[in-house]
């Protein structure tokens, strides 16, 4: 097979393909995916893959074929991860509002672990299970005041937020884990949001973790798992340079930093950085149109395709892949869709484009295609992936 790096490698390809559409590269995911394995095998660590990063059949394989369990949120993401033949001993299921079907879902696939959020959710999932006459395995997630140092709409681990339980709850969660019969308390669970660049975060989460284990070891609870979450970022400026993350770094922290129980579990939810960068978006100009001010590129994807910079004002990097012109024209990057927020960039520096121009946003294999909307009745969203492409005519 031969060889190709960068994407205008693919131009001709993509220039027989109507857009938009995502493009995987599956050489990259598949790289990306053996560094986590190497890196979290080297000291027992155990990887849940988050399916709400991208649910992507072809990406689910993959991430499946390396044995990694998966961390959900919905009764269907469990039903999707069985149905890609992830093991449903390996399933977490996370969330503040698991509905009643969802959990009694999750009960008769015998799930590893349902990630609790709140005493209420803790007794319904011990009276459904009761139903059942089964016994729930459940962790504990607590909110460990860690802040994240991201974006204040992906931050989930302070006490204003509405995920987990905070540390004045613990008296009362020990008291019903011990009094509830039909669930088995197996440990802490912790996610202190997503996109994390500095790594003293973690080291932070690891000093909080100590003391929260610390507080139920106290207590004579014995915690065989510990789940630390997930929320490593990537390199948004840089996705060819620094295309895979440093897991290497990343679980050395957890490996230093938790004061380890003999024979505890350690448990990780991976999302964004297991696919983050192996997917764009492929687009195409329709007019450059000239503003007062400013020019606009306007392309045929919109927000709906890919809503992370109208969400949260996110940064991906813009790319014209049909130019190899110097980069000297400066335009504002906007979708179709009838919003001024549809915008991918403001003053984005780009050779001088054209209608018909191919544009590449990068980094979007992560809450991309996944939280994309038919909004304005757009098509569906559809995708490539590099191996197909090499193979098309
Ligand atoms: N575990 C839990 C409990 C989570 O809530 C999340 C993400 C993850 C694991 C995976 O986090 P990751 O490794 O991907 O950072 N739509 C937003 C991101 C939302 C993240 C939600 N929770 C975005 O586009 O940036």
């Amino acid at each position: 097979m031969k060889q190709l790096d960068g994407l205008t490698n693919y131009l001709e390809k993509f220039n027989s393909i109507p857009t938009p559409f995502y493009f995987y590269d599956v050489e990259l995911l598949i790289k990306t995916l053996k560094e986590v394995k190497i890196w979290s095998n080297k000291y027992h660590f155990h990887i849940h893959y988050a399916l709400k990063a991208n649910v992507n059949d072809r990406i689910l394989t993959e991430i499946k074929n390396l044995d990694f369990g998966a961390d959900c949120v919905s009764g269907n993401e469990i039903k999707k991860a069985i149905q890609t033949n992830f093991a449903s001993d390996k399933i977490a299921f996370a969330g503040v509002g698991k509905t009643d079907l969802e959990i009694l879902y999750a009960l008769d696939q015998n799930i590893f672990c349902f990630n609790v959020e709140s005493i209420p959710e803790l007794e319904i999932i011990n009276q459904l299970a009761e139903q059942k006459n089964k016994i729930a395995p459940i962790a504990i997630r607590i909110n460990p005041n860690v802040n994240a140092n991201t974006h204040k709409y992906i931050t989930t681990g302070l006490e204003e937020n509405k995920f987990g339980l905070n540390h004045w709850e613990l008296n009362e969660v020990c008291e019903k884990i011990k009094s509830l019969k039909n669930i088995q308390f197996l440990g802490l669970h912790f996610h202190v949001g997503s996109q994390i660049m500095d790594l003293s975060v973690f080291k932070n989460l690891c000093t909080r973790i100590n003391e929260f284990q610390q507080f139920f070891i106290e207590r004579n609870f014995q915690l065989p798992i510990l789940n630390v979450g997930g929320g490593l970022g990537i390199d948004y400026q840089n996705p060819d340079e620094k295309s895979i993350p440093n897991f290497e770094l990343y679980f050395s922290v957890f490996d230093k930093f938790i004061e380890k129980i003999p024979n505890q579990k350690i448990h990780f939810e991976l999302g964004r950085s297991l696919v983050g960068q192996c997917g764009s978006l492929i687009s195409r100009i329709i007019y450059i149109k000239k503003g007062l001010k400013t020019n606009f590129a306007i392309l045929d994807a919109g927000m709906t395709e890919l809503l992370r910079p109208a969400l949260y004002q996110a940064y991906h990097k813009i790319e014209n892949l049909s130019s190899k012109k110097a980069e000297n024209f400066i335009y504002d990057v906007v979708g179709p869709i009838c919003e001024s927020s549809d915008c991918f960039g403001k003053s984005v520096i780009l050779p001088e484009s054209k209608r018909n121009d191919l544009i590449a946003i990068r980094s979007a294999g992560a809450y991309g295609e996944v939280m994309s909307s038919r909004y304005n009745l757009r098509d569906e969203t559809i995708s490539y992936y590099s191996e197909d492409l090499i193979k098309i005519k």
